[in-house]
């Protein structure tokens, strides 16, 4: 048994953003000795529409319903309400009496019990989805059932992706929504002192509240100040579904509890508080604002690049380029004469070398380590060969639910460590105050190598295993993206320090599609990126995708040449952006290329975040000085009086 460590908040200002147990919170806070701050951030507003709520009465009634997922008390409470409108309490009773009623925790219980009913299953604490899926995992198959869920503010996707992945119909049940309180005064209040660096902590404790105090900040037209003092303070959340509520919206959380209650988290922070403090002092995702930590004297943290990854101010805008090493060099052409390309991936020295080579002669403001996002492909189990032309070649590619077996748990430091191995060496060997990048490839776009055997015009067969086979495909890209995890936190111990998730071909998806196939897997590989490592979300031809893309997380949104720049911004709102040159303009004159870069440059328009780069990689019919070209072009066009 390991003790808990105590601790109090004597003397700490501590805001929280609470409704319904405002005054317990603030009781808790003062309890142990913290100054407490508490501004009612929600009322709970029955749907006027309850649509959704009478279906789910109608299918009950006809016993069409297999498991009822009740996740709130105060949702739960409503639910039967609503339905008793419509059914006498015995009529309810009869319709759940097959239902496996589920309950998060106990407060959904006690609303049954106060209904005279009980459920089938209480899941454990800390109560959060994942003790929803374990309990479930253990005890039925949800193969051909009908699930339903009683929603609470936001809809959790990976948890419904997480069931229809185990074969449920899933079918959610949204009961109530989270509207603002009528009197708004004290969270702008708050808000306003936030930003003044009047508090040392911030709580949250549910995701409906994260998303009305910042649409209140926006509203106020203080977003981006709040933003930036957010960073500046310890922030803590009261559990998973809120702290991602948090992440999603570029924001860090430094503080969650085992277990999602307010007792925990006021209790764990005094105890942690000390060490979040430190931590936080040392954090190089900090924003501008300069009454708390002083700014770290570190050449790394304040190199342009990592600047414009924060959306600080900079000097001039940072510029690298996708493929920046590669065949359109002489001396890269020479090296592959002597080495195949994976052998060269598997030379740490020489990827090192390469790394080191192409980023210093060309003057850029960061380098990617060489390697490619096809590698972790083998340890999964499938085998990969680089053709002469063709492109890289997957043999006996995915296809069907029994190819699920022959994917392998990938220890990455095992069977990757010559990745590992040449960040060590080219972190070394690189300038001191030059980033470099690491990068896996995104599940989606993973997965279609891996289903099509080469790359696709149209993807066919990974649409349909899409389509045809929900839950194989999404049990397919969790295999993946937990690899994808592990590799990114390995590539960050050894020594990068930035990330890019590409999703070089996820724009030949729907907007519906990738909301259902795809967000919840790239989110759950971005928030798997260890903490403090700003991450690139790069995709092409996303226009219509660009609010998902978002949604699915990256403190920098990579976009390629066909959106205008200052309209992908305007889709995005406030995150940085990475781009977006056309990759031929390269093959082009000088003269066009520096005023295609200053058009990129003036839509930009001067704002802080913008990292200049192609819109894909370098091709290899590429001009050398072009390139250089573009690098100088770049610095010029972009300083900053
Ligand atoms: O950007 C960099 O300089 C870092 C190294 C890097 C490579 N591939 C080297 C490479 C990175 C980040 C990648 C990513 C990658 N690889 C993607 C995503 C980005 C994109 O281009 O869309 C994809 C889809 C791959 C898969 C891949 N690898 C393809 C389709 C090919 C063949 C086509 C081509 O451009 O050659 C590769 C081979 C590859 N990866 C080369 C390089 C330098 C060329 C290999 C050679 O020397 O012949």
């Amino acid at each position: 048994m390991t003790r808990e460590k105590r601790g109090d908040l004597k003397g700490i200002n501590v805001a929280a953003f609470e409704s319904r147990q405002k005054d317990a919170v603030a009781r808790l806070i003062e309890g142990i000795g913290g100054n407490a701050f508490v501004a009612p951030s929600l009322q709970e507003v029955p749907l006027e529409d309850q649509t959704e709520t009478y279906a789910l009465g109608e299918r009950l009634a006809a016993g069409a319903i297999d498991f009822l997922i009740l996740m709130t008390g105060v949702g739960t409470r409503t639910l039967l309400q609503v339905l008793s409108t419509r059914y006498r309490p015995e009529q309810l009773r009869e319709f759940l009496k097959n239902v496996v009623l589920v309950s998060r925790g106990p407060k959904p219980a006690a609303a049954l019990a106060a209904n005279g009913l009980s459920p089938t299953i209480a899941v454990p604490e800390p109560n959060t989805w994942r003790e929803i899926l374990k309990t479930l995992d253990a005890s039925h198959s949800l193969e051909k059932k009908t699930v339903a869920v009683q929603e609470y503010g936001e809809i959790n996707r990976l948890f419904l992706a997480e069931l229809a992945a185990r074969g449920a119909e899933v079918f959610s049940v949204p009961v109530y929504r989270a509207a603002l309180p009528e009197d708004t005064g004290p969270m702008a209040e708050l808000m306003r002192r936030i930003i003044k660096g009047d508090m040392n902590v911030v709580l949250f404790t549910n995701s409906a509240q994260v998303e009305n105090v910042l649409g209140l900040a926006r509203k106020e037209g203080i977003a981006q100040e709040f933003h930036r003092a957010l960073s500046n303070t310890i922030v803590g959340s009261v559990g998973p579904s809120c702290s991602t509520a948090l992440r999603e919206r570029g924001l860090r959380v430094d503080y969650e509890p085992a277990r999602p209650m307010m007792g925990a988290l006021v209790a764990g922070l005094a105890a942690e508080y000390p060490n979040l403090l430190s931590k936080k002092q040392q954090s190089i995702f900090r924003g501008t604002s300069e009454h708390k930590a002083p700014r770290l004297n570190d050449p790394l943290l304040n190199s342009l690049f990592l600047r414009a990854c924060r959306k600080e101010p900079v000097e001039r805008t940072p510029v690298w380029l996708m493929r920046q090493a590669g065949r359109y060099m002489k001396e890269y052409r020479e090296l592959r004469a002597k080495i195949s390309f994976l052998d060269l991936c598997k030379n740490s020295d020489l990827s090192a070398e390469v790394t080191v080579d192409a980023a210093h002669r060309l003057g850029v403001d960061a380098a990617i380590i060489f390697s490619d996002i096809l590698l972790v492909v083998e340890p999964l189990g499938f085998s990969l060969s680089y053709g002469k032309d063709e492109g890289p070649e997957i043999g006996s590619p995915f296809r069907e639910e029994k190819d699920l077996d022959r994917l392998r748990i990938v220890d990455v430091h095992e069977s990757l460590g010559f990745v590992l191995s040449a960040i060590r060496k080219t972190r070394a060997a690189l300038r001191k105050d030059l980033p470099l990048i690491g990068f896996v490839g995104a599940p989606f776009t993973l997965a279609s190598y891996m289903i099509e055997g080469k790359g696709s015009r149209n993807f066919l067969l990974t649409k349909k295993i899409m389509y045809e086979a929900p839950a194989v495909w999404n049990r397919f890209l969790e295999k993946i993206t937990d690899a994808l995890i592990d590799f990114a936190a390995a590539q960050v111990e050894a020594g990068v320090q930035a990330f890019q998730v590409f999703d070089s071909w996820v724009g030949c998806l729907s907007p519906e599609d990738y909301r259902n196939f795809v967000l919840p897997h790239s989110r759950r590989l971005i928030q798997g990126v260890p903490p403090g490592i700003p991450v690139i979300h790069f995709g092409t031809q996303t226009t219509g995708l660009l609010p998902l893309i978002k949604q699915a997380g990256g403190d920098v949104i990579g976009v390629d040449w066909r959106v205008e720049l200052d309209e992908a911004w305007e889709i995005l709102g406030d995150v940085a952006i990475q781009g977006n040159l056309d990759p031929v303009v390269l093959l082009s004159e000088p003269a066009e290329i520096r005023a295609r870069a200053k058009r990129i440059l003036s839509q930009a328009g001067g704002r802080s975040g913008h990292i200049f780069n192609l819109g894909h990689g370098v091709l290899p019919a590429t001009p050398i000085e072009n390139v250089l070209e573009l690098v100088r072009a770049v610095a010029e066009m972009s300083a900053r009086k």
